[in-house]
């Protein structure tokens, strides 16, 4: 990972998109988020450079601020969304509809109804059932609706976040989509591709770089076995971020050259195919800081507790997830480490604990605290009326203005 101090640090204190942590302390109560309008702006044209010729969709559920769908509208992405009101949030910031996907294994009617209504791109479809209902639905509408259908590849990620290669609540089983799909009677939807969401938080840039391949032969071969013209193939995406200190950044350039290749090589059977990839925390992650405020220290039975303001009440990831974000006091970054401490939050779980073993100068009630690369599945993967506790607010700096995007 990147130093968070390579990235913040100006001096003594920690600046984010051109405006300081300690103003921004200064004026706001903790728990709030703080994002980097530039870094993800940045992020994002990182992913559009690195495979032109793709579009690439925002996964809302990241980070569904609607000032953060905005920004990324503005450059001209996509969306990807998996619920009514993720569609009400990206079509209100501005992604024209027809570069809306909608992805998720429990759509209900009034979902569909919405996304066929709203004139989305695409329905991903998880099963005959759902292509069946998608079908009705849109009779009901006399429309047409493209569909794409998510494959549950035989691939193995290497992820602990896999969402293929075993048993899955997602998509059709890759052996068995020629058997469920041929002969099906649909009559208001066009199987227009397939989708294959692998996993998350891939950083393995071989096994990126295989999936595009693999999702490519999958689609060139299933269009031949079903009879379908190849109107699109979403090659999801899984694009991970160096969320710990340890971890090594996702290379890009091999994925990218890959990518390149496949293009040159299949250049006629691509021709007229619309090629998507997805992406949510690579955009935003690095761009969000969590900050609380450490309410108690205590000692018991050798380990030392921070006990903050807020934790998985407003930040869970780190909780869920088993990851060990970049956590610093932030109104003492000149000070060396003075131990080894357990960061909590004040929910009544044991679980509720934000940072393990984390380095820090001996933490003082009124400490500010700031957990890096916070910016996606932070705010939205939290247990907010957990105990009743105030909402995290969610602020904007932005080449050196600061805007609250959610009170
Ligand atoms: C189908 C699908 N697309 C995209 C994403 C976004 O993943 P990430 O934020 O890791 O890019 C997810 C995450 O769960 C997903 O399930």
């Amino acid at each position: 990972m990147r130093p968070v101090e390579d990235r913040f640090r100006k001096g003594d204190e920690f600046v984010i998109d051109g405006v300081s942590l300690d103003r921004i302390l200064a004026d706001h109560t903790t728990p709030f988020y703080v994002y980097s309008g530039s870094m993800i702006r940045d992020r994002y044209r990182e992913l559009t450079s690195a495979f032109p010729g793709f579009d690439v969709l925002y996964s809302v559920k990241a980070n569904p601020n609607p000032e953060i769908c905005r920004i990324l509208a503005r450059l001209g992405a996509g969306a990807e969304i998996s619920s009514m009101l993720e569609l009400r949030t990206a079509l209100d910031a501005g992604y024209a509809a027809d570069d809306i996907i909608f992805v998720g294994p429990a759509k209900t009617e009034a979902d569909i109804n919405l996304a066929l209504e709203s004139g989305i791109y695409a329905v991903v479809c998880d099963s005959a059932e759902d292509l069946r209902q998608v079908d009705r639905l849109a009779a009901g509408l006399d429309r047409i609706q493209r569909v794409l259908l998510r494959i549950n590849t035989v691939e193995r990620p290497a992820s602990r976040e896999a969402m293929v290669g075993g048993p899955s609540k997602f998509g059709f089983d890759e052996e068995k989509v020629v058997e469920q799909v041929r002969g099906l009677e649909l009559r208001h939807v066009r199987i227009a591709g397939i989708q294959v969401y692998s996993a998350s938080q891939v950083l393995d840039p071989g096994f990126l770089s295989s999936h595009l391949e693999y999702v490519l032969g999958l689609g060139l071969h299933l269009s031949a076995e079903l009879d379908l013209p190849l109107e699109a193939i979403d090659f999801g995406g899984g694009f991970g971020v160096a969320y710990e200190e340890d971890e090594t950044e996702l290379d890009l350039a091999p994925v990218s050259e890959t990518a390149a290749g496949m293009l040159e090589t299949h250049a006629g059977q691509l021709r007229g195919c619309r090629l998507l990839l997805e992406s949510g925390r690579f955009i935003v992650a690095e761009s969000g800081v969590f900050l609380t405020t450490v309410a108690r220290t205590k000692q018991s039975r050798g380990t030392s507790f921070v006990v903050c303001d807020a934790g998985m009440n407003a930040f869970a990831r780190p909780v869920f997830m088993k990851v060990r974000h970049p956590i610093r006091l932030l109104n003492r970054i000149a000070e060396p480490a003075a131990g080894e401490f357990r960061v909590c939050g004040p929910i009544c779980t044991p679980i509720d604990c934000i940072g393990q073993e984390v380095h820090l100068p001996d933490p003082r009630p009124g400490d500010s605290v700031g957990v890096f690369n916070a910016g996606a599945y932070g705010w939205s993967m939290s247990l907010k009326d957990f105990m009743s506790l105030p909402h995290p607010s969610e602020l904007l700096a932005d080449n050196g203005n600061l805007t609250v995007i959610r009170d």
